[in-house]
């Protein structure tokens, strides 16, 4: 089993939210207590379960690259590479986001004009550089390239089909939303992300969610 498909962890998103519908307080920087008293386990978000964010560094999700920033030399239109996000800890260290299987992205490099809306091209890097969220908003696959058609992709579980080139809307199967696109930047010679996802990951049904979320993890890691 490669690292990026491991499970998901015991604390999961769907109960950070939960906890923070209910009333949560922040607690020192990174833990939240439901208002409802010390019957409910204390949340705690580490660094490592934060999904992408800005400022984090895109490195190879694969093992023998694993935790390498990922170069612009590095991609192609035909083979999807798989990566985390890399960010920083509050004494300056480094930290990969990987124990949340939702924040693995995918990334492609297009040849110039093969991207087009709805991917949000001023996400991307010079109109040629696309990252998503990698894992299928049906039932939480890893999707892969599609092996007949160069430059879309396949998610292997239940056949759905992404096109990456148009902000991977869903083009067949059963994904209920795209892969959520995750805005990115070159900074020297490394690929930054700019913000979260710019649209639900899964495990989120509404935008309200993932929003609240976002400001939730702003709040505690930010
Ligand atoms: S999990 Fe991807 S199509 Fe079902």
């Amino acid at each position: 089993m490669t690292r990026y498909k491991r499970q998901d962890p015991e604390l999961t998103r769907r109960k950070f939210i939960n906890v923070a519908m209910g009333g949560a307080a922040a607690v020192g920087t990174v833990s939240l207590v439901s208002a409802l008293g010390s019957a409910k386990p204390v949340f705690r978000l580490t660094p490592e379960l934060a999904p992408p964010m800005s400022g984090d560094v895109i490195v190879h999700a694969d093992p023998s690259r694993y935790g390498e920033p990922v170069k612009v030399s590095d991609l192609s239109a035909d083979k999807l590479v798989r990566a985390w996000p890399m960010g920083k800890t509050s004494d300056g260290g480094t930290v990969i986001r990987d124990k949340d299987p939702t924040s693995v992205l995918a990334l492609y490099r297009f040849p110039k004009g093969q991207l087009v809306e709805p991917t949000k091209l001023d996400a991307t890097i010079d109109g040629e550089i696309v990252a998503y969220g990698d894992r299928c908003t049906h039932a939480g696959c890893n999707v892969g390239d599609n092996a007949q058609q160069p430059g879309l992709m396949n998610c292997p579980c239940h056949s759905g089909q992404y096109d990456p080139k148009q902000g991977c809307k869903v083009i067949g199967g059963p994904p209920p939303h795209p892969l959520p696109q995750l805005p990115i930047k070159l900074q020297g010679n490394q690929i930054v992300a700019t913000g979260f996802f710019l649209s639900v990951p899964y495990g989120f049904n509404k935008e309200e969610d993932w929003e609240q979320y976002t400001e939730q993890v702003k709040e505690a890691l930010g």
